[in-house]
């Protein structure tokens, strides 16, 4: 049993901190914000992730979770000390570093003994020195030592439990090899692959991953885009290419691009940490781009399909970055329907979880279902942004009856292509062989 501490209680920090609790350890999350720390003692999760409030609450009520804004106490009653705060993207696209500086003060300041300090947060390469630095400065008693150790996180939203308990590798970077004993041996229970290296190294392999995994996603969507041209199809494209094991088949789904909290910020960062250090990132500055403009496909197809938007009822089914989460950050339906309703479009959207989430950032003129099936309802079209499970399955036969017209813009691929002509959608996706029966359906919808 070790003694932790998380300072952050976002995503990663409240997760981070729920697992290690469950394999056994005393964990205490802190945070600054008294309203999460509030709802937290009341067994409420400020986030959704499936599975994270019984596991909360579960090792609350065994003693080994705590929640406290008394970050100074909690960093005093533990031996190693998570940093797992946001580093949000600052205007200029670098890592916003402030609240990772404000934790090494902290812990500085209530610096009784020695402690093992762990950065979680992905942060600029260096960061892990700097962190050393501020520490030092402020600590109260100089002969008191303590080590810092870089130990990225890699889960996913929306099956970020299973990412933790079950996770593939961890990463661990230290100058000292006592200290990132300490942290392996935190990570025995989990039986993972652990692999160690300097702390410089470490905090590069988050960035480089991520920004790997960003690339393959931005690849594959232009890809798609020339198979369109071409009349080749990209999922079997993906298929072919992913037999290859150098190449590997996953994170090679076409759609509308990448969002979330993590690829978006970290590709920009990436590519500001290089130019900083004088290096230009052509290839990732060319991914962001990529990223950026795929959303807009939706909109290309929906002029070719409607010819004008003015007037025209759109359905928007997922709000959500991704499914199986209420996260907005970066999600392609903020910037895809403020431009529908720019073109005179009226919104009905329907999402399971992120409805509520997304009403605070979407313009006020956006109506809200209860269903898909609601959303789709009198609709000239239907446009698909997130494939939440509801939204894959839902009754086509119903939608297909209750559509003014049976226009259906796929922008995850959901549907099997020739089903949806047969069902008589006029139907686009992402990628994929022209809609054969595109110019009968449209005779046949009278457009
Ligand atoms: C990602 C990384 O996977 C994780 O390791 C890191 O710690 C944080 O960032 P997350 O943002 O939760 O996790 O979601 P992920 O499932 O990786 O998807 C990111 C985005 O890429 C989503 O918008 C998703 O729709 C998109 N995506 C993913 C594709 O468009 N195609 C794919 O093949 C895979």
């Amino acid at each position: 049993m070790k003694k932790i501490t998380v300072i952050g209680t976002g995503y990663v920090g409240l997760v981070s901190g729920a697992c290690f609790a469950e394999i056994g350890n005393r964990v205490i999350c802190c945070d600054v914000d008294q309203r999460k720390i509030d709802l937290l003692n009341r067994n409420e999760i400020p986030i959704y992730e499936p599975g994270l409030q019984e596991m909360v609450t579960r090792n609350k009520e065994q003693g080994r979770l705590l929640f406290t804004t008394e970050v100074g106490e909690a960093i005093e009653a533990s031996d190693i000390v998570y940093i797992a705060v946001g580093t949000p993207m600052s205007e200029t696209g670098e890592a916003d570093m402030r609240y990772v500086m404000s934790a090494a003060r902290k812990i500085g300041e209530h610096l009784n003994g020695h402690k093992i300090i762990v950065n979680k947060s992905t942060v600029p390469v260096g960061t892990g020195e700097l962190v050393r630095e501020v520490v030092q400065a402020n600590k109260k008693y100089p002969w008191i030592g303590f080590d810092i150790v870089s130990n990225p996180e890699f889960l996913r939203e929306g099956s970020a439990l299973s990412d933790c308990m079950n996770m593939d590798r961890a990463i661990i970077g230290s100058d000292n090899p006592e200290a990132a004993s300490v942290i392996e041996e935190l990570h025995a229970p989990f039986k993972t692959k652990v692999f160690k290296t300097d702390l410089e190294s470490a905090e590069m392999i988050k960035y480089a991953a991520n920004t790997f995994l960003a690339t393959k996603i931005s690849f594959i969507n232009a890809i798609a885009n020339i198979c369109e041209k071409v009349g080749a199809d990209v999922e079997d494209v993906a298929a072919g290419m992913g037999l290859d094991s150098r190449i590997g088949g996953k994170f090679l789904q076409a759609g509308i691009g990448y969002g979330g909290s993590c690829f978006p910020k970290d590709t920009y960062a990436l590519a500001h940490i290089a130019d900083k250090a004088g290096y230009e990132f052509e290839l990732l500055k060319s991914v962001i781009r990529t990223n950026q403009k795929q959303r807009f496909v939706i909109m290309d197809k929906l002029r070719e399909a409607l010819g004008g938007l003015a007037g025209k009822q759109v359905a928007v089914l997922g709000l959500a970055f991704k499914p199986n989460t209420d996260d907005m950050r970066e999600a392609p339906s903020l910037s895809i329907i403020p431009e529908l309703l720019k073109l005179g479009a009226t919104v009905r959207a329907y999402d399971p979880i992120a409805a509520e989430a997304a009403s605070k950032l979407l313009p006020g003129d956006v109506q809200y279902a209860a269903s898909a099936e609601q959303a789709v309802a009198g609709s000239d079209a239907c446009v698909i942004l997130t494939e939440w499970a509801d939204v894959v399955s839902m009754d086509l036969a119903q939608i297909r009856e209750s559509m003014k017209v049976p226009v259906v813009i796929d922008g995850r691929n959901c549907f099997d292509t020739a089903e949806m002509e047969r069902r008589g959608f006029i139907y686009y996706s992402i990628g994929r062989r022209p809609v054969n029966r595109l110019q009968e359906g449209r005779k046949s919808v009278n457009l």
